[in-house]
């Protein structure tokens, strides 16, 4: 009897609006993307895909939460390199596996990163920030989006590349991290290239590189880690959809097909492109790839993490 109610409830997804947990501040990265994607999820799906910030820890309040909720498809979580990967080797006794703990929807979107400081920085390049950076790092204030947030972890391997033990200072996403750094509240950071074109196109911020093989198109300007010297340096995020463990297939496959036709869509492929995101394509897309980018990306932070600290 119970698998033909679920079958009934199957067929009938979605009756009513989805939660799409977003585990940082709105205007963040993260929120930026659900909210794009979400979008066009909605008009596929024909109800709404509602955002619901739930912040702390770095995202992985919001992770537990989702973790927690009901497995029948009106709850999925907006997640990231770091809350599906690099918060198990920060977090021993994190409350949730990854693995284990939910059902893989598909990766949104891939996004790389840039090293960025406030526009006062007395730096005018990459060498000579990190010269600045070396000579200085204890009087100088690092933003991040807690501890397993993707500005956390790879700025971590930035410091650790470098060498130094800036003072970090934690917000709830890098949304409110970016103000503090357009504000001169805090002396740079790492972060996802979705929350920062618009900021370094007007000059309120500065980025010295990005630190992937190529220049992305939304920022031409802003020259790779290799060309500025620190090819040591290469890292990028991903953006993914999971739903709680035991989520049925049926729906899960409903939410999947949904996140590749937004994927597919030239008004929201425009969007995330003009964010400077690295769109998924062909076989990088859907539940398997999303499953695999997981268990790889758990082992390359637990082994990344190990080598660079915290406590290194
Ligand atoms: C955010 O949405 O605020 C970010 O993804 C935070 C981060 O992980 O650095």
């Amino acid at each position: 009897a119970s698998a033909g109610v679920a079958l009934a409830q199957t067929n009938g997804y979605p009756s009513r609006p989805i939660t799409m947990i977003v585990p940082f501040a709105a205007g963040g990265p993260t929120d930026v993307v659900a909210r794009i994607v979400g979008d066009h999820m909605s008009k596929t799906l024909g109800q709404q895909v509602i955002i619901e910030n739930v912040t702390g820890a770095g995202g992985t309040t919001g992770a537990t939460r989702a973790k927690r909720a009901a497995n029948d498809g009106y709850t999925v979580i907006m997640g990231h390199m770091g809350t599906h990967a690099a918060a198990v080797p920060l977090y021993p006794n994190l409350a949730y596996d990854p693995v284990t703990d939910f059902e893989p929807v598909g990766v949104a979107a891939g996004t790389p990163i840039l090293i960025l400081a406030k526009k006062d920085y007395p730096a005018k390049d990459l060498s000579e920030f990190v010269k600045h950076v070396k000579a200085n790092s204890g009087t100088l204030n690092m933003a991040h989006a807690g501890v397993g947030s993707v500005s956390y972890t790879t700025c971590l391997l930035l410091n650790s590349i470098l060498d130094v033990k800036p003072t970090d200072v934690p917000f709830k996403g890098t949304g409110p991290a970016l103000n503090a750094l357009m504000g001169n509240q805090v002396d740079y950071m790492c972060d996802q290239i979705v929350n920062v074109v618009s900021q370094v196109q007007g000059g309120t911020i500065r980025a010295y590189a990005i630190a992937t093989d190529s220049r992305n198109p939304a920022l031409p300007d802003v020259p790779t880690t290799k060309e500025a010297g620190l090819p040591e340096y290469k890292v990028s995020a991903w953006n993914a959809i999971f739903a709680p463990k035991g989520t049925p297939k049926p729906v899960v496959d409903k939410l999947s097909d949904a996140l590749d036709k937004a994927l597919s869509d030239e008004a929201t492929r425009k969007r995330l492109l003009e964010l400077g995101s690295d769109l998924p394509e062909g076989d990088r897309r859907g539940q398997q790839a999303l499953a695999s980018l997981v268990k790889s990306e758990v082992e390359r932070w637990s082994k990344v993490i190990k080598a660079a600290g915290p406590g290194n």
